[in-house]
């Protein structure tokens, strides 16, 4: 039976109640003793001061009572050093339809050594959350302690690598550190739960993927123990874990404790390729164990990660990245559409895209897998830019959040096209009696089908490899659709009018079929649509983006309000921004962003971003007359279709002009290979054990960077004997991750450069990035050596190790822990009793953090810092083409002038001769932004994030270029560019 629309809002309001009069009184009780009916969608949450449920049945979550798609998108907060610039992406998201965001919170980003605990500046996750509140996302939290995430160590901190204890283990050693760890991020998290109404924490997942030990009491008792931890910190939102696949792994009940139960969603992770067919994995798949969210039959279906990109690996081999550009091709808006809409049509109501923001692991951030962009051909590229990605995701978040029909749906009977090559599934909300199919073409030419069995006989068309959900029978405010051939985008009422948008591919053509029992008498806005009336139905047609939105008025009909129907291309799409205010719904329609509206008197206030010069117009509630653009008025006049419609457009952004880089100046370093340098302050490394997975050779001292507290970047030893004659050469073990290298010098004299071999997979999984670098003692220093036979001489050995990063730990071998730096040293001719000293970085940077240095001379003494006084420095012209083993700095100042009202995104690119083998770490206003390999790639450009850069004002950048010197070293062109320039933006505060 269809109920009426007041019917189902009565019952929604009674339900609510019964939710909470029934309720166990737990704030996150599953209730699912009644079935919850539909109902409106939740409103936009915020820290609003009052206590909030989260509960769920097996459809979907369901907050105060009522249902909830969570439509969400990962960031990494930790990956955009600027908190400004969060609210910016946040913005972002929130309009394009997201509901939600997921972050992952790094316990090394945080923790530079046992007991140290940092949430200022770049780290105040407090900041970011009461943004996320201030936006209206729901946040998703999770802080591991293992995050995986492509980051070093998978987010264990440095030091922890030098501990006892198996880490992702039921260890104590480990637990007391995880311990420390929760007790410090939950106080933060505790702060700003939904369930208190001071912030919109809704979920909150422990580990990552694990799925080492699921059938062990070690692993149960792991699990178990962090569950306990974060309820105790007072963490009272429903938690869960991510399985790493469909594998039906930590479903309610398998700790074996009970304690989860009820309290407990289960989720899978999915990253399949986009050449697959997209799977059923829902509730609606094949059942059992391994049946997806079928194993959790009581909990509604949930992704945590779903695939949005991928992330690319360093260049220069054949396994080698191709850049980002590559991965936004291969899982473009299509793809989002194939594999969404059939998760969405197998029952999982809980969606997060990772990444949607990928952004940049900058410093020493990055796992060994992947190079510093983390860009991850997300929706939003690291440049903080909308991709046309976000046709796809815009559409399907604006309809989940508008149309809540979606929030509740069993799988119906079978509906066939009648071309075979599309699959349907038809599903239909049990509440409101409407009807979704989604039609998936896995073919590679488009097809045009009808679907007889669900009477709609008019042509529907699935472009190749693409999807398409349309419905029939749904409210559509007053009135009722009986059937579309596109997606329908939204419905809600502003002021006096019901609105509905429709939206598609660019040239498909829309049939829009509504109930009409009264003919009524249409009013075309615009050119393009097309009636006919016939029994009792309206039938629109409309070719999709022909003139931009096509506008038809339906009115006369005998329903009091009227109905303005919008027809959008994705295009168009993109510039139609629903708004909900206090007083009423907005529809906004033109800018290239709408961040915030605001209704004060009869004036409502936007704020936003154009790029090129728009017109716009505004549908909103009765008594408004007056629009303001980003504080400016903006004059209007009533047009046919009851909006305020712009006199002029409004202006788009001047790109700024970028000054060229030059006033170089330059300094080479490495007086550590110097035999005389005085490294007394240095750590004597003379340990004989480790905690690390590799082993420590037969009666040799440990040399390990980590067990002496050196995490980061490079590190410098000194190996120094005394009467070495006859030494013939050196081999020099080392251990690092890709991408590695290590030059040596013998008292002085450069041995050479050797470069970790790329390993294959195999050997990269389970973290043995080891090598020997063998080097023959020139003839000259053996002359020398000869020489001095008999006469005790003093010898050093100077080696400089880039360790780049410690491996991930996915399958909880501890392979975070395996060395890196040098392992062993032996050689030939002479058997000289070595003393080694050892110098990694220094303390870590206050303000930037552990991950920002490494332990090069210019680091230690500061070179990267813009206070820095290089007035001595040498003056430089680039390209240089210097031939030489070793360290060079170069810096220059620019000044930027950036108009205020404009949001510039700028980059630094590099751009040489690829035969060339050194590589830079870039330092702007002494942050570091990343690592350039110019033999390697595939980076080449480099984002600069506004508030670490001045747009207006000086900035300094450092380069410490490494060169191996065997063959002439650069920096070659080194520029600035823009990324992207939009006017408006949002304020932002130097870091
Ligand atoms: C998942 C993992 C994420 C990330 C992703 C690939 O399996 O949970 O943390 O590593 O793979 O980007």
């Amino acid at each position: 039976m269809e109920l009426s629309r007041r019917t189902f809002h009565a019952l929604a309001g009674t339900a609510a109640l019964g939710f909470a009069l029934t309720g166990s009184g737990s704030p996150t009780s599953a209730n699912a003793s009644r079935p919850v009916p539909t109902g409106p969608p939740p409103p936009v949450p915020s820290a609003d001061g009052g206590r909030h449920e989260i509960g769920f049945d097996r459809h979907s979550l369901l907050v105060d009572g009522r249902r909830l798609v969570l439509w969400s998108g990962e960031m990494h907060p930790f990956r955009l050093p600027s908190p400004s610039l969060w609210r910016d992406v946040l913005e972002k998201m929130r309009a394009h339809g997201y509901n939600a965001v997921s972050v992952c919170v790094a316990w090394n980003y945080h923790s530079s050594a046992p007991g140290r605990y940092d949430f200022t500046g770049v780290r105040d996750l407090d900041l970011f959350l009461r943004m996320a509140a201030e936006t209206g996302l729901y946040v998703i939290v999770r802080p591991g302690p293992y995050i995986n995430a492509e980051v070093d160590a998978g987010g264990f901190p440095g030091w922890l690598t030098a501990t006892e204890g198996t880490a992702r283990t039921s260890d104590p050693t480990y637990l007391r550190y995880v311990d420390e760890w929760l007790t410090a991020v939950n106080a933060v998290v505790a702060k700003r739960l939904f369930t208190r109404g001071t912030g919109t924490v809704l979920l909150y997942q422990i580990e990552n993927e694990y799925d080492a030990h699921v059938d062990e009491p070690a692993g149960r008792a792991y699990m178990s123990y962090l569950y306990e931890k974060v309820r105790a910190d007072g963490i009272d939102v429903p938690l869960f874990h991510n399985d790493k696949g469909r594998n039906g792994f930590w479903v309610p009940g398998s700790f074996g404790t009970g304690g989860e139960k009820g309290r407990w969603l289960y989720g899978f992770d999915g990253y399949p390729e986009p050449d697959e067919v997209p799977p059923d994995w829902g509730h609606f798949g094949p059942g059992g164990a391994k049946g997806g969210a079928t194993a959790s039959p009581r909990t509604p279906g949930f992704v945590p990660e779903f695939g949005g990109g991928w992330f690319d690996p360093w260049g220069g081999s054949r396994f080698g990245g191709k850049g980002y550009a590559e991965a936004r091709r291969t899982r473009d808006g299509a793809y989002e559409r194939r594999f969404y809409l059939t998760n969405l049509a197998n029952g999982i109501t809980l969606h997060n895209v990772y990444m949607t923001f990928g952004g940049t692991s900058w410093g020493w951030l990055p796992a060994p897998a992947v190079y510093t962009s983390y860009d991850y051909g997300a929706a939003f590229d690291e440049a903080r830019n909308a991709t046309p990605k976000l046709a796809a995701m815009h559409r399907i978040g604006q309809l989940l959040r508008h149309v809540p029909d979606l929030a509740r749906l069993n799988r119906a009977r079978a509906v066939r096209a009648t071309d075979k090559r599309i699959k349907v599934y038809h599903l239909t909300n049990p509440d409101t009696g409407a009807h979704v199919y989604v039609l998936r073409n896995d073919s590679g030419e488009a097809v045009t089908t009808t679907l007889p069995d669900a009477g709609i006989d008019v042509p529907v068309t699935v472009p190749a490899r693409d999807a398409k959900l349309i419905a029939a029978n749904l409210r559509l405010g007053r009135r009722t659709m009986v059937h579309s051939t596109v997606q329908p985008m939204l419905s809600l009422t502003a002021g006096r009018q019901d609105l509905a948008v429709f939206a598609g591919a660019h040239g498909d053509l829309a049939q829009v079929v509504l109930d009409c029992p009264d003919e009524p008498t249409p009013m075309r806005l615009d050119p393009e649509p097309a009636w006919a009336y016939n029994l009792g139905k309206l039938n629109i047609s409309v070719p999709l983006g022909a003139g931009g939105l096509s506008r038809v008025m339906v009115e006369g009909d005998g329903v009091d309000t009227p109905m303005l129907m919008l027809f959008a291309d994705d295009a168009t799409a993109l510039r139609l921004w629903p708004y909900e205010t206090p007083s009423g719904r907005l529809l906004v329609y033109g800018p290239a962003l709408l961040r915030s509206a605001e209704l004060r008197g009869s004036t409502v206030h936007l704020t936003g971003d154009t790029i090129g010069a728009t017109g716009l117009e505004v549908w909103g509630p009765r008594g408004i007359t007056h629009v303001t653009w980003n504080g400016r008025a903006v004059p209007t006049r009533l047009s046919a279709s009851g909006s305020l419609l712009a006199l002029r457009p409004l202006p788009g952004v001047t790109r700024p002009v970028l000054p060229a880089l030059d006033g170089w100046r330059r300094r080479t370093e490495n007086p550590e290979s110097e035999p005389d340098f005085d490294d007394s302050g240095w750590t004597t490394a003379d340990r004989r054990t480790t905690f690390s997975t590799t082993p420590v050779p037969e009666g040799q001292p440990v040399l390990f960077a980590d067990d002496y507290g050196f995490h980061y970047g490079d590190v410098w030893y000194r190996g120094e004997w005394t009467d070495g004659g006859g030494v013939e050469s050196v081999s020099l073990a080392y251990s690092t991750g890709t991408q590695g290298l290590l030059m040596a010098w013998l008292d002085g004299e450069p041995l050479g450069t050797h470069r970790m071999p790329v390993p294959d997979e195999d050997r990269a999984r389970q973290g043995t990035w080891t090598a020997r670098a063998a080097f023959g003692i020139p003839e000259e220093l053996r002359k020398r050596f000869r020489e001095q036979r008999g006469r005790s001489e003093r010898h050093v050995l100077s080696v400089l190790v880039r360790r780049m990063q410690h491996d991930m730990d996915g399958e909880a071998l501890d392979t975070h822990k395996a060395a890196r730096g040098l392992t062993a040293v032996t050689f030939e001719g002479a058997d000289p009793e070595v003393t080694w000293r050892i110098q990694g970085e220094s303390m870590p940077d206050p303000v930037r953090g552990p991950l920002n240095n490494g332990g090069l001379y210019g680091e230690r003494e500061g070179w990267h810092l813009p206070e820095y006084d290089d007035g001595d420095w040498k003056d430089a012209g680039l390209p240089r083409a210097d031939r030489r083993q070793g360290v060079t700095w170069y810096r220059t100042d620019f000044r930027l002038d950036v108009d205020p009202g404009v949001d510039a995104s700028l980059g630094l690119v590099l751009d040489d001769d690829p035969d060339r083998a050194y590589r830079v770490q870039i330092f702007l206003n002494g942050w570091n932004m990343g690592q350039y390999i110019n033999d390697v790639g595939p980076q080449h450009t480099f984002v600069l994030p506004n508030g670490i850069l001045r747009t207006r004002g000086s900035n300094t950048l450092a380069l410490a270029v490494l060169s191996d010197g065997t063959t002439p070293s650069g920096p070659g062109d080194v520029r600035l560019t823009v990324l992207g320039a939009a006017a408006g933006g949002v304020p932002v505060r130097p870091v």
